[in-house]
């Protein structure tokens, strides 16, 4: 039975290879200060930070910059960033980039004129902001995180080892979005194809919850399919418009909230990966990918028959003949087998986990109580074991 929720999405996108024509009506609806926020150079090197740089210029803005936004963001940039913002005033915070460049421009945006330590606040506390927000509007050039439309931003402290997530509200999900599929082309495969994962495992953390007949479950197992299709087009071919643009719309709707609304959810898998993310700084998508199989196969007994479900709807599998373990056991090997093809990492030892880690690792990730097994610490630290 579907609880009780209330569901508005404020986030205005503009879809589709002309979008970035957009950008300058939008930011004619702010003031003149301007904060933008990058990466590593990715966007200087594709020509998208001149792009953006003469629609500021046209509007009229005072820009403002902080670049060197890495993936996996720190408290020591958040703090950086905060500085400038609120020196300068700012009207509008612009982030062009991943999912790391859109939730650190959502960090800043709740912590600027905070007037405690952010990272207390809002990361060890979970506080609600009770300041001035600042409004944030995204280019976004990766696929994978949902953060173009949602209130999430993923902060790191690697003095303390923490890699948290908190889940704004509506009032700090980006004004708008603005989504190119062409701007992901010149992503490395890599990044690429963790970013499938992650579109991925945001569904199946979703789907792996309660026992209903949830209007949700229907609508994630056709994301996922097509997901699974179009991620064999554009490995094979990653200028494949068609696949990448179906691509880029499957993550914003796999983590947009509206799947969510009315069951529970998991999340456990994102708890343990962001921990591993925390100890090594790894590419978030293949934290996921590398606990993925050891965790499912571990929870698999507890919600046997959504397992089956999953097997059967999402991975074709044929029911005939077989039990329900054979059937949900099957549907994981099929999952495992696309996961291996389009080139995950499937292992934490690849992405620099050593043995001596593992039990701040298993400290480290929250533990959830939405999914189909309430894991304990040492659960944690086997399928940590079977993940190595
Ligand atoms: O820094 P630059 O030079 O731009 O390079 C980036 C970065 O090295 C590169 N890149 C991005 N777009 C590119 C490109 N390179 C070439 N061409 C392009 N078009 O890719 C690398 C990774 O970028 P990043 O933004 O870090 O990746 P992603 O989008 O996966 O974001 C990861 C962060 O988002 C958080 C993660 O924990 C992680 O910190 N998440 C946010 C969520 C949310 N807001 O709801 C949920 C997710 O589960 C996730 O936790
Ligand atoms: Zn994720």
């Amino acid at each position: 039975m579907l609880g009780n929720f209330s569901y508005c999405n404020p986030t205005r996108l503009y879809f589709g290879e002309d979008s970035l024509e957009n950008l300058g009506g939008e930011l004619a609806k702010y003031g003149s200060n301007v904060l933008l926020v990058y990466g590593g150079g990715s966007i200087k090197k594709s020509g998208l930070y001149d792009q953006v740089i003469n629609i500021l210029k046209k509007e009229k803005k005072a820009v403002f910059e902080v670049s060197g936004v890495m993936p996996n963001p720190t408290v020591e940039k958040l703090y950086e960033a905060c500085k400038i913002a609120k020196e300068n005033n700012v009207d509008l915070i612009l982030a062009v980039g991943g999912g790391s460049c859109c939730d650190f421009a959502k960090a800043v945006s709740v912590s600027a004129w905070c007037q405690e330590d952010p990272w207390e606040k809002y990361y060890l506390r979970m506080e609600d902001v009770d300041n001035k927000i600042i409004p944030v509007g995204c280019v976004l050039t990766m696929v994978g995180t949902g953060s173009e439309m949602n209130g999430g931003a993923v902060i790191t402290n690697h003095e303390s080892k923490l890699k948290i997530g908190h889940v704004f509200g509506e009032n700090v999900f980006p004004k708008f979005s603005i989504l190119n599929p062409k701007l992901t082309y010149t992503l490395p495969k890599y990044q690429m194809v963790a970013g499938f994962y992650d579109i991925l495992n945001h569904i199946t953390e979703q789907y792996f919850s309660g026992e209903d007949d949830c209007t949700s479950d229907y609508i994630m197992e056709g994301l996922m399919k097509s997901l699974i299709h179009s991620s064999r087009i554009a490995v094979q071919n990653p200028y494949d418009y068609e696949a990448r643009s179906n691509i880029m719309w499957i993550a914003t709707w796999a983590l947009n909230t509206l799947v969510a609304k009315g069951k529970t959810t998991d999340w456990m898998v994102h708890m343990i990966g962001q921990s591993v993310g925390a100890y090594t700084d790894a590419t978030h998508g293949m934290t996921l990918s590398a606990v993925s199989m050891a965790y499912y196969r571990h929870i698999m007994p507890y919600g046997l028959p959504k397992f089956k479900r999953y097997a059967i709807n999402v991975w074709d599998v044929n029911p005939e003949g077989s039990s329900d373990e054979e059937i949900a056991a099957e549907g994981l090997a099929r999952m495992e087998n696309w996961m291996r093809e389009i080139g995950l990492v499937m292992n934490i030892r690849e992405l620099g986990v050593t043995e001596d880690m593992l039990e701040g690792i298993a400290d480290g990730a929250f533990i959830m109580t939405g999914g189909y097994k309430e894991l304990t610490h040492d659960e944690i630290v086997e399928i940590l074991k079977e993940s190595m």
